[in-house]
């Protein structure tokens, strides 16, 4: 078993690992492919994962937006409505936060990750709206709140019960699954399942694991994940703090450790990937020089909206020292990465290029 509130084994090689959750170590990700192995994909739980069996499992979706009473599906009635196969990052809203602290000196509270809760994986799974439609979804139905059958989160003294996320109806019948496989394999325990949505591009807590039932409203649902926690509070916002996050921003990073070892006089292919929630990454570029200068890095995979792009350049170090790499992707909406990001009190949503360190021996 791995550490509490993880069931899957977490190699030191494969994760940094902090409590209930598990961070991707991005130098185990050079020469694997466009989706993260599953056993390298980072874990982020508000408490533990729960083992369910699918056969006993059963969704309820029920509410005022809905045409009748509450439906159940069992596993196999999921696994009977047409399936989708699709590819998709899921991130978490917090990744990079420790860069807030580490870059720029502010203070933020939060999980501290560097830029591993991010991973690429093909999900498949029913089309939410098939469900919602085949539960008898009305015309009224203005938000779908998705429950997970995870314990209850508790914290600094405070019981805010089982996780739970409102979605516009606007994007549930756009481009969400209710999946129930990971790259091929039926979900692991840690990853949701018997089913999770995948929400693609949105903040990580849409894409909620382990649904035990959704509920179909014809008001706005609220729920601490969208009033509490997942806005940005703090001096640059207003007291409420922003609207729900929504849309994930632009990031990158090399697939190298942190203190990384470089032969001077020789030359390096250095690798990374770069995504945004924001539409599909049409530019890399990178700086090894601080960002005196920059040099547009070769894409790998053509921009796709909800997918990263791998990426890759050259580099040619001379003098012995330590150094410090930079990517900086822009995506098609024309959003950059930029060198510092607005703070904000717990910490979401560090998009600012971020300076990684490495040794040239
Ligand atoms: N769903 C439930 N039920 N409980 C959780 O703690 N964490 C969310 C989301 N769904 C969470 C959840 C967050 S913050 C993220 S980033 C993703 O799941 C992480 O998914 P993963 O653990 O499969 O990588």
């Amino acid at each position: 078993a791995g550490k509490p509130g993880i069931v899957k084994p977490l190699p030191a090689e494969l994760f940094t690992v902090r409590d209930t959750n598990a961070e991707t170590n991005w130098a185990a990700l050079r020469g694997t492919g466009y989706h993260t192995p599953v056993d390298r994909f980072f874990v982020r739980n508000h408490t533990s994962t729960p083992v369910l069996d699918p056969a006993r499992w059963r969704l309820t979706v029920w509410g005022g937006g809905l045409r009748g009473r509450p439906v159940e599906f069992s596993y196999d009635d999921l696994r009977s409505l047409p399936a989708v196969t699709s590819s998709a990052c899921l991130e978490c809203a917090g990744n990079g936060r420790s860069y807030y602290g580490s870059q720029q000196g502010d203070r933020v509270t939060g999980t501290p990750w560097t830029l591993g809760a991010v991973g690429a994986a093909r999900w498949r799974g029913a089309r939410l709206s098939d469900v919602l439609r085949a539960a008898g979804l009305s015309r009224r139905a203005v938000d779908v709140m998705p429950r997970g059958l995870d314990p209850a989160y508790t914290a600094g003294g405070t019981d805010y019960g089982h996780v739970r996320r409102p979605l516009p109806v606007a994007k549930a019948l756009d481009d969400v699954l209710l999946a129930y496989e990971m790259n091929g394999r039926p979900l692991l325990p840690d990853h949701g399942c018997p089913a999770r949505l995948v929400v693609p591009s949105w903040v990580g807590i849409a894409s909620v694991k382990w649904v035990g039932d959704i509920e179909v409203s014809d008001r706005p649902l609220f729920s601490p994940w969208n009033t509490v926690f997942y806005r940005l509070f703090g001096s640059a916002y207003p007291p409420g703090g922003s609207a729900p996050l929504t849309r994930q921003p632009v990031r990158s990073a090399f697939e190298a450790a942190p203190g990384a070892a470089f032969a001077a006089g020789r030359g390096h292919r250095l690798t990374g990937r770069s995504w945004s929630g924001g539409g599909g990454v049409r530019r890399v570029e990178v700086s090894t020089d601080d960002g005196a200068s920059w040099r547009e890095a070769r894409l790998h995979d053509a921009p796709r909206p909800g997918g990263w792009v791998r990426w890759s350049t050259h580099w040619h170090p001379r003098e012995p020292g330590p150094a410090r790499l930079m990517a900086r992707a822009t995506d098609t909406s024309g959003a950059t990465q930029p060198l510092r990001s607005v703070p904000n009190d717990q910490g979401f949503f560090f998009d600012a290029v971020v300076r990684h360190p490495v040794r040239v021996v």
